[in-house]
């Protein structure tokens, strides 16, 4: 099914960026990370759950060596940042002396990836760099450098390809923006 628009609870959502173009944008991004790792032994470390879909394709599009753990971080609640990240699921790879890749679905506030960046710190790892499917810059309110960004993206909601809204949408296949229509009744 081709939808130009969806709707899910009690908001209206109109398609943002398509499938074709976040393959074509993924594997770029992969191709450019792999260049920069050449040689490397990366740990890449998946941020749960939004960043599976994203993970999932960039680690195929990308050949030689790599190891993944996952972490689950959680800061949203609906359709806003609730200010606080809670620990859901610690890591339990060694990162010491490694080079580290985070992989996120997308950096907003920068709250969740600056907490994750304290948290790694004392485990000594060589060097971390992030790499995020999408980021919102007028929204960034941390002093952190996101190393890889497929997307940037204008201060919105966003969902699919991973993303929720209320823990729906992660399975589509396009990525989705709130419309103003967002607001009517089911
Ligand atoms: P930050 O800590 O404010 O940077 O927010 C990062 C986390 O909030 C991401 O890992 C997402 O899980 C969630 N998030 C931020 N913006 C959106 C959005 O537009 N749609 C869905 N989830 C989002
Ligand atoms: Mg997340």
């Amino acid at each position: 099914m081709n939808m130009d628009k969806i709707r899910i609870k009690d908001k209206v959502f109109r398609r943002y960026i398509s499938k074709a173009e976040i393959a074509r944008t993924v594997k770029r991004l992969a191709q450019r990370i792999q260049e920069d790792l050449k040689g490397e032994q990366p740990l890449f470390i998946v941020m749960l759950n939004g960043a599976f879909v994203f993970a999932a394709d960039l680690l195929r599009a990308m050949e030689g060596p790599c190891e993944i753990d996952f972490m689950r971080m959680k800061s949203y609640e609906g359709t806003s940042t609730t200010g606080k990240v809670d620990l859901l699921q610690p890591l339990h790879s060694d990162v010491k002396g490694r080079t580290v890749i985070v992989v996120e679905d997308i950096v907003d506030s920068g709250t969740t990836m600056w907490t994750l960046l304290h948290y790694l710190e004392p485990y000594k790892p060589k060097c971390v760099k992030i790499a995020a499917l999408l980021l919102k810059p007028k929204a960034l309110r941390h002093d952190i450098k996101v190393d890889y960004a497929a997307f940037e993206i204008p201060d919105d909601f966003v969902v699919g390809y991973g993303l929720d809204y209320d823990e729906r949408g992660r399975n589509l296949k396009d990525i989705y923006t709130l419309t103003e229509e967002g607001q009517t009744d089911k």
